[in-house]
């Protein structure tokens, strides 16, 4: 079983993903964290985001065992990671990783912007998660200053719909809901609420197939 979960920049796709995962015991991958490696192994190096040959030397290069770094999680990371995730050739790059990541057996549950319209459009769930601009802003401030970072919430606004406007206006694989994904908004549920509306969607979707 494959499940697709899309949607934009903190609309808490992540933990649903993540939950729905734990829940069915599948595997989880938050594809984020792929352009993000790629977005801080240039930084790190001093190179241009935009320099094509090293961004995807980095994406070929790209080390799993990493992925649990915090660095990555940062609002500037992020922001790298949606100049570098609008690159044709870094986006190919990393389709083999995810796509054989998403056959894991017994299921796997990825999160992104394309994993219903592009890596995995044969995923038998499909959701888009939505949630109002401002309250995802709210949530990604409270985030940051979890972590101990500061973070002034209307930059961080700005931030997310500089980042969505990038993210859906790109030429290669845009920000989208798939034909067949199901909407999913976020903005007055709780994480518990999300969840349990996530897991009647993936419930649903069994019950139709077994019908057949
Ligand atoms: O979801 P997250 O904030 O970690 O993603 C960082 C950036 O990586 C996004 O703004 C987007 O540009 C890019 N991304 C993507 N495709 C994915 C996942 C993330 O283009 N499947």
């Amino acid at each position: 079983m494959k499940i697709a979960i899309d949607g934009p920049a903190a609309s808490g796709k992540g933990t649903l993903a993540k939950r729905l995962a734990a829940h069915y015991g599948y595997h989880h991958l938050d594809t984020g964290i792929l352009y993000r490696a790629v977005a801080q192994a240039l930084l790190g190096a001093g190179a241009e985001l935009t320099n094509e040959a090293r961004a995807v030397a980095a994406a070929q290069a790209l080390d799993p065992a990493r992925f649990d770094d915090p660095a990555l999680k940062s609002q500037a990371t992020g922001d790298a990671a949606s100049v570098v995730s609008a690159i044709p050739a870094v986006r190919e790059a990393l389709t083999a990783f995810q796509r054989d990541f998403a056959a894991r057996p017994p299921g796997a549950v990825l999160d992104g912007r394309d994993i219903g319209t592009v890596i995995c459009p044969d995923a038998e769930v499909k959701i888009f998660v939505v949630a109002d601009p401002a309250v995802r802003a709210r949530r990604r401030t409270l985030e940051a200053r979890a972590r101990g970072e500061a973070a002034d919430e209307t930059a961080v606004l700005a931030d997310i719909l500089r980042r969505d406007e990038r993210d859906r206006s790109r030429a290669t694989a845009p920000l989208q809901r798939a034909a067949d994904a199901l909407l999913l908004d976020n903005t007055h549920l709780d994480i518990e609420g999300g969840v349990r509306a996530a897991i009647a969607i993936v419930e649903a979707a069994r019950a139709g197939r077994s019908r057949v």
